[in-house]
Parts: structure tokens; C-alpha cells; sequence
């Protein structure tokens, strides 16, 4: 469905994806996982068309979609959530579900249901600072849900919420794995996240590789710190 192919990325002279090879099958789900700095969000910029490759092509059932935008790329089915979220301050959340959506019909009640979330207690609440960041993380997994996109990527979506709400992610999660029409790609470091995945994709230094569930542990015990300059 989404193939990547030998792609690069730049920056500031620093290789920040190197040769990137890869390729996501239909209705699949894929947990993306590595160091910090590793290139996960990058390669997730790249496949959403915020990032432009140095080098290599995108293609989307086998289109090259390499120079297409953003929006573009959305109204083919590339559906995606920020890692830092964008607040859409002072509206209802029934508004959002609705902008999201693009139908003013929508009333929001079944996707609300589907990450957890009473419709009848949030659909006139405001989004702003009354919601918690569980919540919050919530209603945002909501909106791209609802945009229905045949691959939906979420950054992080644990980051910035308490151990009780990510129970509940874990759950939103553990439904979509199960019952979600399209793939799913989600960047997360949880292991509670990880061992729901179809496929692991290991991230590091700008290269990637499928793993195996068994391996991951290994990976996280024995990772240590590549820093050879001492301070001056
Ligand atoms: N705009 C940028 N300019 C320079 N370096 C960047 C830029 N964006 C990201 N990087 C660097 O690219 C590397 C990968 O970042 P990122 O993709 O955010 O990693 P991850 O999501 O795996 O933590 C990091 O070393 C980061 O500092
Ligand atoms: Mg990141």
C-alpha cells in the first residue's frame, strides 16, 4: 500500500534518515520504536508529505507521491496526529469532531464511544485547559479517526498523559488493532503498545529494520549511550 524507497533526509548536513527502505501492507498494525533522535517522527514527516526527501520516492498504491502535499496526500487517505498536539482553543468539541470530519451531520457519538469518551458528557464541552491531557490525546485520536484515513499514524500518542489515562489509550488501541479498517502506524516507546503490534519497526541513527516481539527487550537492556567526546 505506502512504499518508501531508499529515502534520505538531510538536514543541516546530518543524515537524519539514511536508505530507507520500506513497505506497509493493508490493514495492518505497525509500532515504530527507537532512541530519541533516531528518526521516527522524521520518517513519519516524509511519509505525511510535511518533509521532503533529499533522496528517494513515496509511492501510495504504487503512485509516487513524492512531490505531493500535505493535503494532498490527506484526501488520498494519509490521516495523521502530531506528537505535539494542535489546540483548537474556544470551540466545542463537537465542532471539532465536525471540521474534522467535514460533514456538519456528523454528531460525533460513535467515534467519541471508540476512544473511550461519553459522548453525552463531552460533545458541548469547549476544548481548552478543563481537559485533561488523556482527554485531550483522546478527542485528537478522534479527529483522525474520523477523517477514516486508509493509514493513520499517530506520534507518540502516550506522551504528556498519566499512567491511568494511558490504560484507557492502551485499550482505544487494542480496539483499533482488532477492528480498524486500514493500517495503523504508531510511533510509541510502550511496551503495552509494542506487544499489540502485527509488525515492530526499529528505528536508530536513521536506519530501519523489522524486528521481532522476543528481540525488542533484548534491544532495551543493552542500549547504551554512543558519546565519545568527553566535556571541555
Ligand atoms: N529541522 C531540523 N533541523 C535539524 N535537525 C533536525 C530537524 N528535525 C529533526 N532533526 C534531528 O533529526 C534527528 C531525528 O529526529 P526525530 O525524527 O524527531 O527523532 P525521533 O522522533 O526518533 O525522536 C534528531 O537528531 C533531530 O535533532
Ligand atoms: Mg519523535
Amino acid at each position: 500500500m505506502l512504499e518508501l524507497k531508499n529515502i534520505t533526509l538531510e538536514k543541516e548536513g546530518k543524515k537524519i534518515l539514511n536508505k530507507i527502505n520500506l513497505r506497509l501492507e493493508e490493514n495492518k498494525f505497525y509500532v515504530m520504536t527507537g532512541p530519541n533522535g533516531g528518526g521516527k517522527s522524521s520518517l513519519a514527516k516524509v511519509i505525511m508529505g510535511i518533509e521532503t526527501p533529499t533522496e528517494g520516492q513515496v509511492y501510495w498504491n504504487k503512485e509516487e507521491i513524492s512531490q505531493k502535499s500535505v493535503d494532498v496526500r490527506s484526501r488520498m487517505g494519509i490521516g495523521f496526529s502530531f506528537q505535539q498536539p494542535v489546540k483548537f482553543r474556544g470551540i466545542k468539541i463537537k465542532r471539532l469532531l465536525e471540521l474534522a470530519s467535514e460533514n456538519k451531520k456528523i454528531r460525533g457519538c460513535g467515534v467519541l464511544r471508540q476512544v473511550g469518551l461519553c459522548p453525552r458528557e463531552y460533545l458541548e464541552r469547549e476544548v481548552d485547559a478543563s481537559l485533561s491531557g488523556g482527554e485531550l490525546k483522546r478527542i485528537e485520536i478522534a479527529t483522525v479517526l474520523l477523517q477514516k484515513p486508509k493509514l493513520a499514524i499517530f506520534d507518540e500518542p502516550e506522551a504528556g498523559i498519566d499512567l491511568w489515562s494511558f490504560k484507557n489509550l492502551i485499550e482505544v488501541f487494542r480496539d483499533l488493532q482488532k477492528n480498524y479498517a486500514g493500517t495503523i502506524l504508531v510511533i510509541s516507546h510502550q511496551e503495552k503498545i509494542i506487544e499489540i503490534a502485527d509488525e515492530i519497526l526499529l528505528v536508530k541513527s536513521g536506519k530501519i529494520k523489522k524486528i521481532e516481539k522476543n528481540k525488542i527487550v533484548n534491544l532495551v537492556i543493552n542500549r547504551k549511550l554512543n558519546c565519545r567526546e568527553g566535556c571541555k
